[in-house]
């Protein structure tokens, strides 16, 4: 049986990490990190994830921001609020809650967030650096930093001759996982819907990464004996077991027949969901660093 890897206990020590750096802020500067959280429309999951950030921001000491606003407001309406908080300089993260409902260009939101506020490293100069090797100056989109964080306690800092498949190239996850695994020094595979007998692409990575969004489609035969997988899935199931009409959260991976054959694994729930927001409150405190004009601490 695999090792489960704990992304809750992982995800906790970032916290505790981020309160810790918070308090200290504010201590030397008199700075307070400020996240803004805006949502747009009723979406019951979208709420959900977005509830808990702005919780987790207050348990981290931040001033939290929440910003609700109805199913048909305009993209100039949106802009608008974009523009006054990039403005105001309390408000060190800004992050807009994705999908936006469908008559917004969101592209154009998100590309307004000033970088330095873009906590979501969705920005193209955040996801530039990433792409030049610069780690150290930008912002890092959340769910592959915590993803890639659960990664190196595995294996460390070096992946050196390991290879490395992520399944799904989205700009949220795919590309910057990638790109963090070869800043590592992984040999890197970036597979997605079209890839040709993607079993067998995924049957030589040392590291399996699953975002596809597909329940379960990663299965015992996909998984190289002995390897790391990460499973970035968060699907919800029909779960008859539980009763009827009753569900369940499962990954991209068949977890119960993958930790037959991986030597490490994680789970869902309790695997990379965890990190993602640990992750969006370490950006922010970074953001705020930076402002101060003091060094940013290290997650
Ligand atoms: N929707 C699902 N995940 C995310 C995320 O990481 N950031 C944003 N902005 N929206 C999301």
């Amino acid at each position: 049986m695999a090792f489960v890897i704990d992304g809750k206990e992982a995800a906790a020590s970032v916290i505790s990490a981020v309160t810790e750096a918070s308090a200290s802020l504010e201590a030397k500067a008199g700075i307070k990190p400020g996240l803004a959280v805006v949502i747009v429309g009723n979406d019951p999951a979208s709420h959900a994830y977005v509830n808990s950030k702005s919780k987790m921001a207050k348990q981290c000491g931040f001033n939290s921001i929440q910003h609700t606003l109805p199913e048909d407001t305009t993209q100039g309406e949106l802009q608008a609020l974009v523009d006054t908080l990039n403005a105001d300089p309390s408000v060190h993260g800004i992050l807009v809650q994705l999908p936006l409902p469908k008559h917004f260009d969101s592209d154009a939101i998100i590309q307004s967030i000033l970088p330095e506020k873009d906590v979501d490293g969705l920005n193209i100069a955040n996801a530039g650096k990433i792409a030049t090797g610069d780690l150290l100056t930008g912002l890092i989109s959340c769910t592959p930093a915590g993803a890639m964080l659960l990664v190196k306690r595995v294996h460390g800092e070096d992946l050196s001759g390991l290879n490395a498949v992520v399944i799904g190239r989205s700009n949220l996850f795919g590309k910057p996982m990638g790109l963090l695994l070869l800043a590592a020094n992984a040999t890197v595979t970036m597979a997605h819907s079209r890839t040709r007998d993607l079993a067998s692409v995924c049957a030589n990575a040392d590291i399996l990464v699953a975002a596809v969004g597909r329940a379960e489609m990663v299965r015992r035969d996909w998984v190289k004996p002995g390897a790391t997988v990460i499973d970035v899935g968060i699907n919800r199931v029909p779960a008859p077991e539980k009763g009827e009409g009753k569900t369940k959260l499962v990954g991209d991976v068949a977890f119960a027949e993958a930790s037959e054959v991986a030597a490490s694994i994680t789970p869902v729930p309790g695997g990379v969901g965890p990190m993602t927001i640990a992750m969006l409150m370490a950006n922010t405190v970074i953001a705020a660093h930076r402002v101060a004009g003091l060094g940013a601490p290290k997650f």
